[in-house]
C-alpha cells in the first residue's frame, strides 16, 4: 500500500519482511474462501495472499497503490487479476463476495478510514463478507516511542509524518458499524515479531518506519536508527533477533443492506 506518507523497496519487503504476508495466511481461515466466489485482496503488495486465496478455487483480484509490486505480482502470478488503485477511491468493475486486507489500512491516516470502510461497502455484494487485519492499538509502541526519544535526544525535533492508525477493537467496529456493516468478530492480540539478525531493528525502521526519519539527511538517520537500537536492545533483543512489539486488530463483518 503506497500513502503520500510511505514508499517501498519491493525487493527489502520480499526478502526481508515476507513474515507480513506469512501471518496473513491465519486469516484465510476466517475468510473461507469457496469455489468460485469473487474475492478482493485490498492492499495486496505483491500478491502472495491472493494467490493463496486462488488455490482454494475462489476467483482471486488484487488491488494496491504501488504501481511496483503491483508489477511484481503480475509478474509472479501472470493468471491473477491486479491493478493499481488506492482503498480510499477504488471502484470494481463487478461486486465481490469478500475482501481481505492484511497489514494495510494501519497507513491509511484515521481521517480517511471512513472513505475506506464506504468503498470495501460499495464493492461487496449484500450480504459480503470484509476479513481484515491491521496493526491495532499500541502496536509497534516502545519502537515509536524510542525513535521519538532518540530524535529528541539528538535534538531533531518531532518527525512531520502523521502516526499510524492502530485502533483498538470498539473505535474500528464502531466505524464499520456506522458505514453499513454488522461487526461479527474483533479481536485485539499481541503479536511478537522476530527480526532477525543483529541488523534487523534498523532493516524494519528502514522498511516500515522511514516515514518517522525522511525529513532528516541520511547520515542523521543513521545516527537515530544506532541510538534506538542501543536503547532498546536490553528489552528487545534476544538470541540474535529483534522481537517487535506487534499488536494485531483482527475484524470479520458483514454488508447490510438494510439498517
Ligand atoms: C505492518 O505492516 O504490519 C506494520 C507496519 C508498521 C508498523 C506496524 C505494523
Amino acid at each position: 500500500m503506497n500513502t503520500p506518507e510511505q514508499t517501498w523497496n519491493t525487493d527489502l519487503y520480499r526478502d526481508r519482511h515476507s513474515f507480513v504476508w506469512q501471518y496473513g495466511e491465519a486469516l484465510l481461515d476466517l475468510l473461507n474462501p469457496q469455489p468460485g466466489e469473487r474475492i478482493l485482496d485490498l492492499g495486496c503488495g505483491l500478491g502472495q495472499l491472493t494467490a493463496e486465496v486462488a488455490k482454494t478455487g475462489a476467483i482471486a483480484q488484487g488491488i494496491d497503490a504501488d504501481a511496483a509490486m503491483i508489477e511484481q505480482a503480475r509478474e509472479a502470478f501472470p493468471e491473477l487479476a491486479f491493478e493499481v488503485a488506492d482503498a480510499r477511491t477504488f471502484e470494481l468493475s463487478e461486486p465481490v463476495d469478500a475482501v481481505l486486507s492484511n497489514a494495510v489500512l494501519h497507513w491509511i491516516p484515521e481521517a480517511e478510514q471512513r472513505a475506506v470502510a464506504q468503498r470495501i461497502w460499495a464493492a461487496l455484494k449484500p450480504g459480503g463478507q470484509l476479513v481484515l487485519e491491521m496493526g491495532g492499538k499500541g502496536c509497534v509502541q516502545s519502537i515509536l516511542d524510542a525513535i521519538l526519544i532518540c530524535r529528541q535526544h539528538l535534538g531533531c525535533g518531532e518527525p512531520a509524518a502523521a502516526p499510524w492508525y492502530f485502533p483498538s477493537v470498539g473505535a474500528h467496529a464502531s466505524l464499520l458499524e456506522s458505514c453499513g456493516f454488522e461487526v461479527s468478530l474483533g479481536a485485539l492480540f499481541d503479536r511478537p515479531t522476530p527480526l532477525e539478525g543483529e541488523t534487523g531493528l534498523a532493516s524494519w525502521i528502514l522498511m516500515f518506519a522511514g516515514r518517522y526519519l525522511i525529513d532528516l539527511p541520511e547520515a542523521q538517520q543513521g545516527v537515530v536508527i544506532e541510538e534506538v537500537a542501543d536503547w532498546l536492545r536490553s528489552s528487545m533483543y534476544r538470541e540474535g533477533a529483534w522481537i517487535a512489539d506487534y499488536r494485531r486488530l483482527r475484524m470479520a463483518a458483514v454488508k447490510q443492506t438494510v439498517v
